[in-house]
């Protein structure tokens, strides 16, 4: 008789056959800096998560930084919005402040990545420029990211992560970085570009749009992927990849995570997944209401998306999950 409970017997034993570990450089921690803001303010729809000051984030970044996390990934909420979205690749933006400030912070301890989208400088609240029918213009966009590429590794920006889901978006961010003049004429060809390949129009989304005071009306399903397709999130991870992508990823984690694992199969750079607002929202508000042990939750919900394939997970847990790793 076969007896697999023979190696659970002990902690010992299961500690030794256990076939995933999380590592806390394995770990991204999302950060949303905010224009103007005199203090940090938390987030109503995600309990413990906060919009930063300037200040507030320095000491995030600090934090994070000791903990062992791999990086962190910014976002920022501008307080003024246009057409165009003007404020995402001026210098003095806020995402752009906020990329300077976090990478003095980290001092080279964890990598500094920032978010590669136009929605939350956008007027109308969608991720690109809209044509004059209201649709959003696929390659009038792309010109607005290779600006924010600019911007943004001028700042100090390592992995830029392209979230805007444009076709194209890839190859053309590589090109604008590599024959960019903005850096002494010498291209920004060590910037690296992490690509939201298989993003989803998700519900799950939700508590993130409240922390970017998003002013979006209507949805994202011209340009993000519709939650019934599995093969064509293999598509635009193929796509990703010939356009020259560093790092794949995955959005959200736990509803795809057969995406996850077919991409992790098909790709040969890192994986990355991100655990995304409303699957951080489900569990707080499970375990507030003490239906769930939330660290056990917490655990397990990361170690599942590492075990379907991921290397790297965004998650807003990765600083408190790190100190209890270590
Ligand atoms: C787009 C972007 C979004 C998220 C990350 N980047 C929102 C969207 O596509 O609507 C969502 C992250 C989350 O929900 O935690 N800039």
């Amino acid at each position: 008789m076969t007896r697999p409970r023979r190696l659970r017997a002990t902690p010992a034993l299961r500690a030794l056959v256990s076939e995933t570990r999380l590592h806390p450089r394995d770990l991204v921690l999302p950060l949303f800096i905010k224009e103007g803001a005199t203090e940090p303010v938390e987030i109503s729809s995600m309990p413990g998560v906060v919009h930063h000051t300037e200040a507030s984030l320095a000491a995030a970044v600090r934090e994070a930084a000791e903990a062992g996390i791999g990086g962190v990934m910014l976002f920022g909420v501008p307080v003024v919005r246009d057409a165009t979205g003007t404020g995402a690749d001026d210098p003095d933006g806020i995402l752009n402040r906020g990329i300077r400030i976090a990478a003095a912070a980290a001092e080279g301890r964890l990598v500094v990545m920032a978010d590669l989208c136009l929605d939350e400088f956008t007027d109308h609240g969608h991720c690109g420029v809209l044509d004059s029918h209201g649709g959003v213009d696929n390659d009038a966009t792309l010109e607005r990211y290779v600006s924010m590429a600019i911007a943004q590794a001028s700042a100090g920006a390592t992995v830029l992560g392209l979230s805007g889901m444009m076709d194209g978006q890839v190859a053309a961010v590589r090109e604008g970085l590599d024959e960019s003049t903005a850096n002494d004429g010498a291209g920004f060809q060590d910037t690296a570009i992490l690509a939201y390949s298989a993003k989803y129009a998700s519900a799950f989304y939700g508590p993130f749009r409240e922390a970017v005071e998003s002013t979006l009306d209507g949805d994202r399903r011209t340009y993000q992927m519709d939650p019934a397709n599995r093969r064509e999130g293999g598509r635009e991870t193929v796509l990703d990849l010939l356009e020259g992508a560093d790092i794949v990823m995955v959005k959200p984690a736990m509803s795809y995570l057969d995406v996850l694992a077919d991409v992790a199969a098909q790709s040969d750079v890192p994986v990355a997944a991100y655990q995304v607002s409303g699957e951080y929202a489900m569990i707080e508000a499970a375990a507030a209401n003490g239906w769930i042990n939330r660290r056990a939750a917490i655990e397990e919900s990361v170690l599942g998306i590492k075990r379907a394939g991921a290397d790297i997970i965004l998650t807003y847990w990765a600083t408190e999950l790190a100190g209890w790793l270590r």
